[in-house]
């Protein structure tokens, strides 16, 4: 079966191909037309502009998904496309486009929720691949979520952030530090920076970080987003309005903060919340393997410190490339492949939402 699947919740307009085989999945294609250029010179997404920007992109970036996979649409067994959530403006346009596709071309149509998508970036992976049920950790601007998933369509929501995302912290944060929109990335590179020259050790630095005299500077003091207890719950605001007062501190002192090592201080609370809250969840899951997903995903401490959890617990960790990680139309026709698996068709009264329906 080969799927054009579409994307375009946010500030990325994408479309793939993807052909699924008898044992996974073939990216034959997957284009992505970022719109960070334009929304960095506002130091966020602006939604309005971001419609108008996927509409002027879906039909080139299409064209090209084809071209790029060498069939025409004849050769497309299943269109599947975001509906929810996202930016609503964002999301129509993707969903309408689908639409028209699938309706010239009888071509049957099936809508996906965004966060199955990012979890189902792991399904592409080659080799070894996660099959339910096992829990997954949905990191991005907008999602900061835990979720066992019971089957290849039915994540449940254990435990997430009540306020702020992860990825947004990240991005207001380094906003602040004068890292440009979107900041993960930057803030990444930034803490590396910043952990080493704390320990000094280019290879175990973070493992050593806690032990460095860094660390115990109390004027860098950060409160952890991990909720006491039980709960798989999180909480980035008050993380972030820490830091903010943090920065203002300094300013008020007329003092430069190191920003390398405010950016790892902050990244090392925002990763270990993280890491205590999926080890929480690998161990009131037994036999649950580990699934990795979304934008913040990339972020190369959270990938080392969730493998390392994982391999204490020979639990098996499957975090998709970095390619796939951010928002992409290939993540979109793994999961929409599993819809239509299960019967679930969309059709013309397909509409797009900005809410999260899971
Ligand atoms: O999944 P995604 O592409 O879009 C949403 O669905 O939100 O995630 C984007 C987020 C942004 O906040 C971005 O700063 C963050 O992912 N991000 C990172 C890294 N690369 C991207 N955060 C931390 N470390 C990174 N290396
Ligand atoms: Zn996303």
């Amino acid at each position: 079966m080969r799927i054009l699947a579409f994307e375009s919740s946010c500030d990325e307009t994408s479309a793939a191909v993807v052909t699924k085989t008898h044992d996974g999945f073939k990216i034959e294609s997957n284009i992505v037309a970022s719109q960070i250029d334009i929304h960095r010179l506002y130091g966020g997404v602006v939604p309005e502009i971001a419609s108008r920007a996927h509409v002027e992109a879906i039909s080139k970036i299409t064209y090209e998904a084809l071209r790029v996979a060498g069939v025409s649409l004849s050769e497309i067994d299943l269109v599947a496309v975001t509906a929810n959530p996202g930016l609503i403006g964002a999301l129509l346009v993707g969903v309408n486009f689908a639409k028209a596709i699938s309706a010239a071309n009888k071509i049957p149509l099936v809508a996906v929720d965004h966060i199955k998508g990012h979890i189902a970036a792991a399904y592409l992976l080659e080799g070894d691949k996660p099959t339910p049920p096992f829990v997954a950790l949905a990191a991005s601007g907008g999602h900061t979520s835990i979720y066992k998933v019971l089957d290849y369509t039915t994540p449940t929501v254990i435990g997430s952030t009540r306020d702020d995302a992860i990825g947004e912290s990240f991005d207001k944060i380094g906003r602040m530090i004068g890292i440009p929109y979107p900041a993960g990335r930057g803030f990444d590179e930034l803490s590396r920076e910043g952990f080493i020259r704390a320990t000094e050790d280019e290879v175990n630095f973070y493992k050593n970080y806690k032990k460095s005299a860094a660390y115990q500077d109390s004027d860098m003091t950060l409160p952890s987003p991990a909720l006491t207890g039980d709960t798989f719950d999180l909480s980035f605001s008050g993380l972030k309005t820490a830091a903010i007062n943090l920065l203002h501190k300094y300013e008020q002192r007329g003092e430069p903060i190191d920003r390398a090592l405010f950016a790892a201080r902050y990244t090392y609370e925002a990763v270990e919340a993280v890491a205590k809250k999926i080890s929480l969840a690998l161990d009131k899951n037994p036999g649950c393997d580990l699934v990795v997903s979304g934008g913040v995903a990339a972020n190369s401490h959270l990938r080392a410190r969730l493998a390392e959890i994982a391999s204490k617990r020979k639990v098996k960790i499957f975090i998709p490339p970095i390619s796939l990680c951010g928002d992409n139309a290939a993540m979109i026709a793994a999961a929409g492949y599993y819809e239509y698996a299960a019967g679930r068709l969309a059709d013309s009264s397909l509409n797009a939402s900005a809410l999260d329906s899971l």
